[in-house]
């Protein structure tokens, strides 16, 4: 039986489809049994992993899964077939992402929650750990992990510091990461051409490590 990790948020535009198309790209290139999920209306993963295979590089596959109705057992399911199900929610509070975060609690799996430091992005992550903690009804062993994207790379901007140790402190039930991305370019040239970030030709590999130090971090917590 496999597990699922389920990228989720209810803020849009915070990276959770860039997370969840590098993390099924970075399991399976590991070797896991890997299957993508998107279960945003939106398609954008869909769309990615589509690219990917007209152009015939390593991908994994995807399936485009937007209804709530019984989507749970499906992805239950899924576990069953794959070491790994990686599950892209579309932004909002919906039954997809309810039944999702339920569906990794079920399979002993992980929620990651990317998040932005702005306030818009903390007003909104109140309703996230509501979700969280409602799956942890049925499923208390869920585990959930924040970390913050699209970092301020200014030396002297200390907000995204300040959103990790606020979120740390008032949600003691999150593992918030260590691990911060920052606002790089290469993550939009790597949506423009359908390529994992690491395959992205870029002048350093800044944004790459970055998401390989995140990676090892959530391995090291069991999470993915
Ligand atoms: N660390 C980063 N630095 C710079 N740009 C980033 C970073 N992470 C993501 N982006 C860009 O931000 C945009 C939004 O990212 P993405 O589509 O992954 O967000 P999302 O949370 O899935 O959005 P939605 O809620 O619409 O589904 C994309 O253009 C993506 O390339
Ligand atoms: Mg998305």
């Amino acid at each position: 039986m496999g597990k699922l990790i389920v990228v989720a948020g209810i803020k849009g535009g915070v990276g959770k489809t860039t997370t969840a198309r590098n993390l099924s790209l970075a399991l399976a290139a590991n070797g896991v049994n890997t299957v993508a999920v998107d279960s945003d209306p939106q398609g954008s993963m869909r769309a990615f992993f589509a690219q990917r295979s007209i152009d015939t590089v390593d991908t994994v596959s995807c399936i485009h899964d937007p209804y709530a109705a019984g989507l749970k057992n499906r992805l239950i399911k899924l576990a069953e077939g794959y070491d790994r199900v990686v599950v892209d929610c579309g932004g909002r509070d919906t039954e997809a992402l309810r039944r999702s975060c339920e569906a990794a609690g079920a399979t002993g799996g992980t929620v990651v929650i990317p998040v932005m430091a702005t306030q818009e992005c903390m007003d909104a992550f109140a309703g996230m750990v509501a979700v969280v903690r409602s799956a942890r009804e049925d499923y208390p062993d869920l585990k959930a992990c924040v970390f913050v994207n699209m970092a301020p790379t200014h030396a002297l901007d200390q907000s995204a510091e300040a959103t990790a140790t606020g979120l740390a402190e008032n949600f003691a039930d999150l593992d918030v990461m260590q691990t911060r991305l920052k606002q790089r370019s290469a993550w939009q040239a790597s949506g423009f051409a359908a390529s994992a970030i690491w395959d992205v030709p870029t002048k350093d590999s800044k944004a790459s490590d970055e998401f390989n130090l995140l990676v090892a971090e959530l391995a090291t917590k069991g999470a993915i």
